[in-house]
């Protein structure tokens, strides 16, 4: 099967960390390509955790969050995308004091050129604390007529427990936005029932749900579907071995599964890498790789074209 052909979307892929080497050389010349290359090369999750800093701290301007964009969106076509979300590290942007409308301007004018659907999902910061999540979470409500669907919830999550949030996110569902947090990446899963808890629609990662019987089969019952980052979970040590990963575990219990890429070349992948992997290692069917390309369809918070 041509997988580049299977009508998809990508729904959770963060814009900063979908810069590849050439283009952060382009933003950067006085960086070099084996200096990317080490910082695309890390150890565990707090490393990559830095390593994704690192890179938030190279984009200083309003062009560059317009060519990251750009690429994005021209890689995403080039892979059979027809729609797709893309997370905005609004916390980090905040965090460093940049103007966050004159870059999302920058952004969603990009966003606009393209011919496929994109929106944007505004992602707060768990150990960046409450603060930075209201502001977060405003800005993201302000920004609805521009494309922004949902408040997200990136970051350590064993520094930042969801429930923390829960007025946050209140407010965020209030303003008629999407809740789309990381949990259950590398906390357990009592963290994934907080981000269930607190309203979430999708959950970002959430393998660990299979810790938990109980938790499964909500999941499945209620139809909230796990925004699976296969080669994300490998890199970052979430999962120690790839045949450990649980996605055709969570598959098989009935819960809705998305494939996604979350930081594509810092995992060294592509989204059509991720569905290769889930039909190479873990079998999964042609007709089953249809029905996972239609998840990312019906499970998106934009409109999907026809
Ligand atoms: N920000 C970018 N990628 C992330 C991930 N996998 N987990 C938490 N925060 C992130
Ligand atoms: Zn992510």
């Amino acid at each position: 099967m041509d997988l580049r052909s299977l009508r998809k979307a990508e729904l959770h892929v963060h814009l900063e960390g979908s810069v590849a080497p050439a283009t952060l050389l382009e933003i950067n010349p006085a960086l070099t390509l084996d200096e990317i290359g080490a910082r695309y090369d890390y150890l565990d999750f707090i490393g990559f955790l830095q390593s994704y800093k690192w890179v938030n701290l190279q984009l200083k301007t309003p062009a560059h969050f317009a060519l990251i964009t750009r690429r994005l969106v021209e890689n995403l076509i080039s892979q059979g995308v027809v729609y797709a979300e893309i997370n905005v590290s609004v916390g980090v942007m905040l965090w460093r004091d940049l103007d966050v409308r004159a870059a999302f301007d920058a952004i969603a004018a990009e966003a606009a050129l393209s011919p496929i659907p994109i929106r944007f999902i505004f992602d707060a910061v768990r150990q960046f604390g409450l603060e930075n999540a209201w502001a977060t979470a405003r800005l993201a409500a302000e920004l609805q007529p521009r494309g922004v669907v949902a408040f997200g919830l990136g970051g350590d999550e064993l520094r930042g427990p969801a429930e923390l949030f829960h007025e946050v996110f209140s407010y965020a569902q209030e303003q008629g936005l999407r809740l789309a947090p990381h949990a259950g990446e590398t906390a357990g899963p009592e963290s994934v029932w907080a981000a269930v808890e607190c309203g979430a629609s999708r959950i970002g990662h959430g393998i660990r749900s299979i810790e938990d019987p109980l938790l499964v089969a909500h999941l499945r019952d209620h139809s909230i579907p796990l925004e699976v980052c296969i080669s994300s979970n490998v890199c970052t040590g979430a999962v120690e071995f790839l045949e450990e990963h649980p996605v055709r575990r969570l598959y098989g219990a009935g819960v809705p599964i998305v494939l996604n890429t979350d930081d594509p070349p810092m995992f060294h992948t592509t989204l059509l890498r991720e569905y290769e992997i889930a039909r190479d290692a873990f079998g999964f069917s042609e007709d089953e790789l249809r029905g996972l390309a239609g998840n990312s369809l019906r499970y998106a918070f934009g409109p999907v074209p026809g």
